[in-house]
């Protein structure tokens, strides 16, 4: 999908630099000419020999090489012949450079010299992120008209847990794809997501919820925007950062997802149920904390609303209505039963069962099961490339009504 694209790639001295060989290879794969650009400090975590040997490139990390007499406008050439420059890591030091229009390294004098569009993606400890000086640096680079891919929450090679890491590259690859080849086949649409688990309260201090991360449900959500459909997001309790761009509607439990829903369906043209729903919450809500007393304790449940089914019942005859079904035994069974209990065009199958598929992983692998009988396989593969796959088998279902 990148045949005739010239990228630059600029890799800078972070932990992550090792995930860059990832992304070389890739954008090859993708039929990309890359050039690669080390910072000194890059070159200390990946050896230039290995992005080099991927890129099928020499690396450049200098703008006087030692031997190579009268090729010093390099930084100048590149700069012009690319399509894109990716920073990818980018540390906090090279993007204050970058605002700054410091020129010390090949890499940061060929951003400075670049007609071409330029993207950072970075990657650093969570303070280092947060920090005012970080945050403004970014939005002179986004004043610049670079684009920032913001880094990923999770665990960082300092050990602490925070937003910092580089995202995986096949995602930073689908954004580059994104960006040169923009993808818009669902304007004109809007889609109302669930996502998330509910969490159903106990008492003030305890609840019942389930190992839903959302994770689904928001790649879903930022894929459906960046392929131009309006979203409205109406999600339980996650740690994920607020996806920007659309309509978030937070909410705690299956009772407020329920009416959240039942707000924002009209003006849908489809709705995708990815929220891990509590079937059953409290009967009642203990006003003061439930004391220790007896060694067993019986809570009285009670069933929650069934969202997607109220959908089902509501739906008018242009709207789609997709559910997930998660399953740890007779999966396509189960679905298919749910497909029409709860009046849906289609029911994507988790199978828990399948190692890699479902909940606190990065993977899945899923069935998607329709109404007319239809059936479609997504193999397993990373979670954002699953709801690409999910949507673009949708497309051509929206487009038709
Ligand atoms: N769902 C919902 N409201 C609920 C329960 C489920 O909207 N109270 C939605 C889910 O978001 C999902 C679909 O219904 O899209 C199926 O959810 P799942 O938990 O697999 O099935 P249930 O209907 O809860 O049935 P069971 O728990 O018996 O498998």
């Amino acid at each position: 999908m990148l045949h005739d694209v010239f990228i630059l790639l600029g890799v800078t001295g972070s932990i992550a630099a090792y995930k860059s060989a990832e992304l070389v290879r890739l954008l090859r794969k993708a039929g990309a000419r890359v050039q690669v650009l080390m910072t000194p400090d890059a070159t200390r975590f990946v050896p230039p020999l290995t992005l080099g040997t991927l890129a099928e490139s020499e690396v450049l990390t200098t703008v006087f090489p030692e031997n190579e007499a009268g090729s010093w406008t390099k930084h100048i050439t590149l700069g012009l012949s690319a399509d894109l420059l990716v920073i990818a890591p980018a540390t906090a030091q090279t993007i204050a450079k970058l605002a700054h229009g410091f020129c010390d390294s090949m890499l940061t004098a060929t951003a400075l010299a670049a007609r071409c569009p330029v993207m950072v993606c970075p990657a650093m400890d969570h303070d280092m992120y947060e920090h005012p000086a970080t945050r403004r640096n970014l939005e002179i680079l986004r004043g610049y008209g670079y684009t920032i891919i913001e880094p990923e929450h999770g665990a960082l090679a300092s050990g602490l847990v925070g937003k910092g890491r580089l995202p995986e590259p096949v995602h930073i690859l689908e954004a580059i794809q994104a960006f040169l080849h923009p993808e818009k086949p669902l304007v004109g649409e809007h889609l109302l997501l669930t996502a998330g688990p509910t969490r159903e309260a106990i008492d003030p201090v305890r609840y019942i919820s389930n190992h839903s991360t959302g994770t689904m449900g928001y790649a879903l959500a930022r894929t459906a925007r960046d392929w131009g459909a309006e979203v409205t997001l109406v999600t339980g309790p996650v740690a994920l950062p607020r996806p920007a761009g659309m309509r978030v509607v937070e909410v705690t439990s299956a009772e407020e997802m329920n009416q959240a829903v039942q707000a924002h369906l009209p003006v849908a043209t489809f709705m995708v149920a990815a929220a891990a729903v509590a079937d059953y919450a409290p009967a009642t809500v203990s006003v003061q904390k439930i004391k220790k007393k007896d060694e067993d304790l019986h809570l009285a449940l009670r069933k929650t609303p069934d969202i997607l089914y109220n959908a089902g019942l509501k739906k008018q005859p242009d709207q789609i209505l997709v559910g997930f079904a998660l399953e740890t035994n007779d999966a396509e069974t189960h679905a298919e039963r749910k497909l029409l209990r709860k009046n849906l065009d289609f029911i994507v199958v988790n199978d828990l069962s399948i190692p890699g598929a479902g909940f606190g992983t990065d993977t899945n692998q899923v069935v998607i099961l329709g109404r007319d009988g239809c059936r479609h396989e997504l193999p397993l593969a990373d979670k954002q490339s699953i709801a690409a796959g999910v949507l673009r088998f949708l497309v051509p279902f929206l487009g038709r009504r």
